[in-house]
């Protein structure tokens, strides 16, 4: 008979601490493993744009380094921190599925915790409360947000029997090929083709381009982000309610992708809730929602598409394909207890009020504190989700130096804001997009009012420097200018 876990010795052996910090003792050790062993242009940029700090702790919306210096999170690990980084509860209920030693991923048998976070799920559904016909109420598990995506895309094919997909410009449903083939942005696509066929771009938010797609019958779903993560674009507070009817219309599926979204980041648990999302009269759901992120916890990766049960049997439709679109590490209990965990904590701790108060709060400080500058065109934003866009000067002296950033890169004057905003004042942001002038602000959610003023006056700090034409800020520009030229290749 095998050993139980209780006669295991308690030191196998091996000693993570111990190993961290014999081989990453000095600085620079952990950056030199990454490139020697995974990606050196990425360490080539993290070095160049100043964002090669040597992190040891994480908690709640902050990282700390080597040198106990604290940083501010606005980054959140592209948003899966909503309920802040290493939160207790979390780290606990990851614990605690260790200590039942449970008949993890059986297989071919009966899963123990996956049902769990299913019925949480569906239980939280725009429209669950009510008594709607066809409301979202089966659950798909995978490990990222694209396989999910990918998932989306066989279910409405299969559903409708059609093979169109209809996507924005600008979208970004993440990177596997069949997300990559409804990803709006030409820069993940380049070299990668052929991608899926029958899949069209059309603009964000131009429901007469929605409809002029549609017509012609063939599209099995419509796929969009509430909110688009790239550049933070937010529709028109109709869009999605009448992209919903026109789907209904012409017999194709809306899947809505919170992916980044959705959980509490715009300040309500779902972004479409902004948007009259619901099951009352007059009200809308999508055919397929998507979520990722946020549900693991930021420990384990898992997504979830959540569908109705009319498009699920026909995914599923019989004993023989009960399982033609799965994956191994699908409804796994550390993934799934990570996201048990996580949606107790959003509610019990008020986290997704948090997100609207401090949101708001940002959000309005920073058009205070930067709506007299010249470059700053516009803040906006739902929840802990902000943009902070940029635009030409009006003031000759400093409109040469724009237009000459953005001949050498068009992201480049975003990077030499964040840059300053890194070395100056350990914040931690990024560019929300190829060929953007916007800034990204996705912090945990647990963000405080303090943490929102320490952001705004870095922003302002920063924003004033970068209109002093030849100060500080235009030095960083030219630099990583020269750096982009080389295209950050290593020596
Ligand atoms: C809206 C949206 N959809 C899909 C994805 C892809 O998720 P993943 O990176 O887990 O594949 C992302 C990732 O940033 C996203 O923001």
């Amino acid at each position: 008979m095998p050993p139980s876990a209780d006669d295991q010795p308690p030191n196998p052996g091996f000693d993570l601490a111990a190993m961290i910090e014999s081989e990453l003792g000095a600085p620079g050790d952990a950056l030199r493993l990454h490139e020697r062993y995974i990606n050196p242009s990425v360490a080539a940029v993290l070095r160049t744009i100043g964002f090669d700090a040597n992190y040891v702790r994480g908690e709640g919306a902050y990282l700390f380094d080597d040198q106990g210096r604290r940083y501010i999170d606005c980054l959140g690990g592209y948003a899966v921190f909503a309920a802040g980084r290493n939160h207790p509860v979390v780290r606990d209920a990851l614990r605690q599925a260790m200590e039942l030693d449970l008949p993890n991923l059986p297989g071919v048998g009966v899963f123990r915790t996956s049902g769990l976070l299913a019925k949480r799920l569906v239980e939280l559904m725009p429209g669950a409360a009510s008594d709607m016909s066809n409301p979202l109420d089966t659950v798909f598990f995978a490990n990222s947000g694209a396989e999910a995506i990918d998932a989306a895309i066989k279910h409405a094919r299969i559903a409708t029997g059609r093979r169109g997909l209809v996507y924005c410009h600008r979208a970004y449903h993440g990177l596997t090929m069949g997300a990559l083939s409804v990803n709006g942005n030409q820069e993940f696509r380049e070299g990668f083709g052929p991608l899926l066929e029958h899949a069209q771009e059309i603009p964000f938010n131009d429901l007469g381009a929605l409809e002029a797609a549609l017509e012609k019958g063939d599209v099995a779903a419509f796929i969009v982000e509430p909110i688009q993560g790239k550049g933070v674009n937010i529709p028109a507070e109709d869009y999605l309610s009448r992209a919903s009817a026109l789907c209904r219309k012409h017999g194709s599926l809306l899947i809505l992708d919170e992916i980044q979204t959705g959980l509490g980041r715009t300040g309500r648990m779902f972004a479409c809730e902004h948007f009259n999302a619901g099951g009352g009269p007059g009200q809308w759901t999508p055919d397929i929602m998507v979520l990722a992120k946020a549900l693991s916890g930021g420990y384990v990766p898992v997504s979830a598409l959540i569908t109705r049960r009319w498009i699920h049997s026909r995914v599923f439709p019989s004993m023989s394909h009960c399982a033609r679109v799965q994956t191994t590490f699908g409804q796994n209990d550390l993934a799934m207890a990570a996201g048990l965990a996580t949606l107790h904590v959003l509610e019990a701790e008020g986290i997704v009020e948090n997100a609207a108060e401090i949101g708001g709060y940002l959000t309005e400080r920073l058009r205070e504190k930067l709506a007299g500058f010249q470059m700053v065109r516009e803040i906006r934003g739902m929840g802990l989700m902000i943009a902070i866009e940029f635009g030409p000067p009006r003031s000759a002296g400093l409109r040469v130096g724009w237009e000459l950033l953005h001949k050498l890169d068009a992201s480049l004057f975003c990077q030499a804001v964040i840059m300053p905003l890194m070395s100056d004042h350990r914040i931690l942001a990024q560019v929300a997009g190829h060929r953007l002038d916007v800034i990204k602000l996705i912090p945990p959610l647990v963000l405080s009012r303090e943490d929102a003023d320490e952001i705004v006056g870095a922003f302002e700090a920063t924003v004033r420097a970068c209109h002093q034409f030849g100060g500080p800020a235009w030095e960083v520009g030219k630099k990583l200018g020269a750096a982009a030229m080389k295209r950050f290749v290593p020596a």
